[in-house]
């Protein structure tokens, strides 16, 4: 087998040739293009036609993807092995969306009964919340839950709310992740005490953000409901002690373990949140979706494997063509989180300098993502797309059938995305007027959802997930751990002491000056 050092220059030689012809022309020189470069799977079309590769480019990928190991890596991923090696944990995520009796173990101990106990009390809660069985402490229906977490006890919940959200809730779900006060201020504006549940998300309890919000969070019902206040909490944790400590009846904490890594989170009691507002029956399918794409990565081969196939093009671009930045674009406005969600799933991933063992990787490692929705950032940023001196190339996600009631501008939409990728890559030439010149030759994947479904959802999600899972092991690199957060976490709790009134500390004149000036 070729060792990867060797496959990676064949890549790099590949995506060289392969940028001499214009990637609509590879169409007409291969004319099973399109065949082989759209994968079905799980409710999505994933259209990589596209992107930059010929026929033999995409041959050097799929060989990488061999020499690198991807295969038995997977097999590790899935053996609950410490594949987060700095940490030594396994990474489960997918334990928490497999059914029943799937017999997940991390590092050699059974984990899925714990996990299917875990799930089931979600579920009566979630269930018992909903038909008014639990209730605030003066015996009020819920009526709001406020979500109070940060980073990966964020993102994902806040995303798949905004996704699947109904148009009038039965139950109303805001979420709070800024240690600014106005993040927390808003989110209570307007709201019944009495009626609000409170959950607090923290996989460590310990983060500062999310710890200030959350004590800010129960004086406000304490304030209104005293100390019987505390029935109006709920919290998601692995750290049981802490939760307790804080207040929070046993009855309404939600555990999961530490090998589930928090952007990886959201098919933990994480979601709770989303399980009580969206209801039981749309986070299990959430969670089915999911475990269908986990299926379909565990068990597929590489040449056909949706998320191997879309880690590769992502290299490709990344690596062969040096392009740093990749745009993340839904054309659906219920999508509108999903650059925010995947920026900390694939640059906390895998925005790492060092390899599993600790030298210094060969090459570059994750893009910058960034994107809102379709079609509002044509009117924005997609100028630069089309004119501008870097190539950045595109994931669109677009959803054929759209179930919003009367208004049908659903032909509008898809037609603006469909468009986009097509004079992205086909451009425009323009010789007599520069300015009106398009150079097209701009890549792009198009990944289609049948409807916006909770299972189509969890498939995207899962995809993503594992797509960032094989970068991190053509990158050699471990996707699991987030050392990079630390240093800055640290010296705020310094300067937050200095800013308090505590001794001055060491510090370049210009961060001094700040201190000082902004000290009590
Ligand atoms: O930003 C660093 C980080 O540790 C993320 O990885 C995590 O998702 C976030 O903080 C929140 O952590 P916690 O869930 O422990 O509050």
């Amino acid at each position: 087998m070729t060792n990867p050092a060797a496959a990676w220059t064949v890549l790099e030689a590949a995506a060289r040739k392969d940028a001499q012809t214009r990637i609509v022309d590879l169409f007409t020189a291969e004319p099973d293009r399109l065949e082989r470069l759209v994968v079905e799977a799980c409710g999505l079309r994933l259209d990589l036609s596209k992107q930059p590769w010929s026929r033999a480019g995409l041959a050097a990928a799929l060989d990488l993807a061999a020499a690198a190991g991807v295969e038995a890596a997977r097999d590790r991923l899935f053996a609950g092995e410490a594949v987060n090696v700095t940490e030594n944990r396994a990474a489960l995520h997918m334990a928490l969306r497999a059914p029943d009796g799937a017999g997940f173990q991390a590092l050699g101990k059974p984990v899925s009964d714990a996990v299917e106990t875990v799930r089931n009390r979600m579920r009566a809660f979630a269930e018992a919340v909903r038909a008014g069985e639990i209730l605030g402490a003066t015996g009020k229906p819920f009526r709001t839950i406020v979500h109070i977490g940060i980073g990966g006890s964020d993102l994902g919940p806040r995303m798949v709310w905004r996704a699947l959200k109904p148009l009038e809730p039965q139950i109303a779900l805001r979420f709070v992740g800024n240690v600014d006060p106005s993040d927390l201020a808003q989110a209570l504006a307007g709201l019944d005490p009495e009626t609000t549940l409170v959950v607090v998300v923290s996989k460590t309890f310990t983060t500062q953000e999310t710890m200030a919000n959350a004590t800010a969070a129960r004086g406000w019902l304490h304030a209104f409901l005293g100390p019987d206040g505390d029935a109006n909490l709920a919290a998601a944790s692995t750290n049981l002690e802490a939760c307790a400590a804080f207040g929070i009846p046993a009855e309404r904490v939600f555990g999961f373990e530490d090998w589930v890594g928090g952007r990886y989170s959201v098919m933990s009691a994480v979601g709770l949140s989303c399980a009580v507002a969206l209801g039981w029956d749309v986070f299990a399918a959430l969670q089915a979706g999911a475990a269908a794409m986990d299926d379909h990565f565990r068990a597929t081969p590489l040449a056909a494997n949706a998320p191997v196939l879309l880690a590769l093009a992502h290299v490709f671009n990344r690596n062969g063509l040096g392009r740093p930045v990749r745009v993340v674009e839904p054309y659906a406005e219920r999508l509108g989180l999903l650059a925010s969600y995947l920026q900390q799933l694939e640059m906390e991933s895998n925005g790492k300098r060092v390899t599993l063992a600790g030298e210094p990787v060969a090459r570059a490692t994750a893009t910058a993502v960034f994107g809102n929705s379709g079609t509002n950032d044509q009117h924005a940023f997609f100028q630069m797309l089309h004119q501008g001196t870097d190539v950045i190339p595109v994931d669109f996600v677009a959803v054929a059938r759209a179930d919003e009631g009367p208004i049908r501008q659903q032909p509008i939409l898809l037609a603006n995305a469909i468009a986009q990728a097509e004079a992205l890559m086909a451009g425009s030439p323009n010789a007599a007027e520069p300015h009106r010149h398009f150079p097209g030759d701009r890549p792009s994947s198009f990944i289609l959802m049948d409807r916006l479904t909770p299972k189509t959802l969890g498939a995207l999600i899962a995809l993503y997930e594992h797509k960032v899972f094989v970068e991190g092991v053509l990158w050699d690199i471990c996707s699991f751990d987030q050392w990079g957060v630390e240093l800055g976490k640290t010296l705020a709790t310094r300067v937050l002491g200095e800013l308090q009134g505590g001794s001055a500390g060491a510090h370049d004149p210009s961060t001094a000056a700040l201190i000082e000036r902004l000290k009590d």
